[in-house]
């Protein structure tokens, strides 16, 4: 029998984004899967129900007709206490499942026989590539911080040579180089703004100064080893973050936008730019926050609010992918599709979990009624 690969309209209300797409569903039909979309999930990425039915998806009405029976639920975020119950014993969830905080909701998920998958824990390996949805979601995050703070500042971004006089280019530091950090430079110095970066990963030196961006970071010996093998940041020593806040206190004073995108995975975001640091900003500057969600890498960051402190404004959105609906779905659907593609066998058509998979095991939280993700279960 064919699985029921089932989509639910996200529940919190601050999420925008959806889990498939007209075109994944036109592929989870081409592996002969039979698709259930809930009427109206795509509303706020733009996709209407419509759309969904011509691609081949039965439209169904309220969670609880959606997820009866299904095999497969695909979410955004974790799933609420009622979706828990109305999904069967034995069908596969994927999702954002905030693994690092959503214990409880794992716990209930394991004990519903749900067996859940946290995107969030897909090994980073070659092969997972087109399934990584941090990265497509980081990607995102990190152009739309720049988008935000350019249209918050009150002055241009690039240098300008008018009959009035010049305008100088603003100047943007951007904290952090991972995907977002990165997306984050680019789109600075394509707006014409004059780019610096730091981080602790010794490897994103070369990629910040080929994007045409200056390295501020203190280059000493914990820095070259600063890498775990999995290619994330470590946490730093005392004497690290010392010497790194007080180079980062002395380049901050000069500039006009800051984005930080600091994490270190599972734990609470480093503090990287402190209140003695804002003060020294100019008035009007800007912040965003990218770390916000995980407790901000500036103490001053409201989670879910724009605020002003000190003459700076400083962004907290909790989710900017989010605020890019239609593309940030897209991505996300097809990361997904090609996560879920690898539980079906490409010759007969048929549905089986290789547990052995690599990428499967990676990212599996539940299993047969226990929790089963070794970074959960000693907690
Ligand atoms: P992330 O979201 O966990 O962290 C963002 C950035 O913050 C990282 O570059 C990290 O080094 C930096 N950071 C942490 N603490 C810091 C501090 N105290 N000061 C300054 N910066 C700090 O990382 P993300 O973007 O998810 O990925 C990090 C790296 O993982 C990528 O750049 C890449 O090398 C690797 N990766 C590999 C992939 C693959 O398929 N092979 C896919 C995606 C990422």
């Amino acid at each position: 029998m064919a699985w029921i690969v089932a989509i639910p309209a996200e529940r919190r209300a601050d999420e925008t984004r959806v889990a498939a797409t007209p075109e994944t569903v036109k592929k989870f039909k081409g592996l002969g899967l039979d698709v259930r979309v809930e009427a109206g999930a795509g509303g706020k990425a733009r996709i209407s129900d419509q759309e969904y039915a011509a691609a081949g998806a039965t439209m169904v009405p309220g969670a609880g007709a959606v997820l009866n029976n299904a095999d497969v639920v695909l979410k955004v975020r974790g799933p609420s206490e009622a979706e828990i119950g109305q999904i069967k014993r034995g069908a596969v969830l994927v999702g954002l499942l905030s693994p690092a905080t959503e214990r409880e909701t794992i716990a209930k998920m394991a004990a519903a026989g749900i067996d859940a998958f946290a995107m969030e824990f897909l090994p980073r390996i070659s092969r997972a590539q087109s399934m990584d949805v941090l990265s497509s979601q980081a990607n995102l995050a990190g152009y739309k911080a720049v988008i935000d703070a350019a249209a918050q500042f009150g002055r241009a971004m690039p240098m300008m040579m008018t009959a009035a006089g010049t305008i100088a280019p603003a100047r943007v530091l951007v904290m952090g180089a991972g995907v977002a950090g990165l997306q984050a430079i680019a789109t600075a110095r394509r707006l014409g703004a004059i780019v610096s970066a730091t981080d602790v990963r010794p490897a994103t030196k070369e990629q910040v100064e080929s994007l045409g961006a200056t390295f501020v970071a203190v280059m000493d010996e914990e820095f070259k080893q600063a890498q775990t093998a999995a290619g994330y940041a470590k946490e730093m020593s005392k004497e690290y973050q010392a010497k790194q806040a007080a180079l980062i206190a002395e380049t901050i004073r000069k500039q006009d936008i800051v984005i930080t995108t600091a994490l270190i995975p599972g734990r609470k975001a480093p503090v990287l730019v402190t209140e003695d640091m804002v003060k020294t900003m100019r008035p009007g500057s800007v912040i965003v926050d990218l770390a916000a969600e995980q407790g901000g890498n500036c103490p001053l960051t409201q989670p879910g609010r724009v605020i002003e402190a000190h003459g700076v404004t400083l962004m907290g959105y909790t989710n900017l992918p989010g605020r890019l609906a239609v593309d940030a779905s897209n991505l996300y659907a097809r990361n997904l599709f090609n996560f879920i593609s690898l539980f079906i066998d490409k010759k007969t058509g048929a549905a089986r979990i290789n547990w052995d998979d690599e990428i499967i095991k990676g990212a599996n939280l539940t299993r047969d009624g226990a929790v089963t993700h070794p970074s959960l279960a000693a907690a």
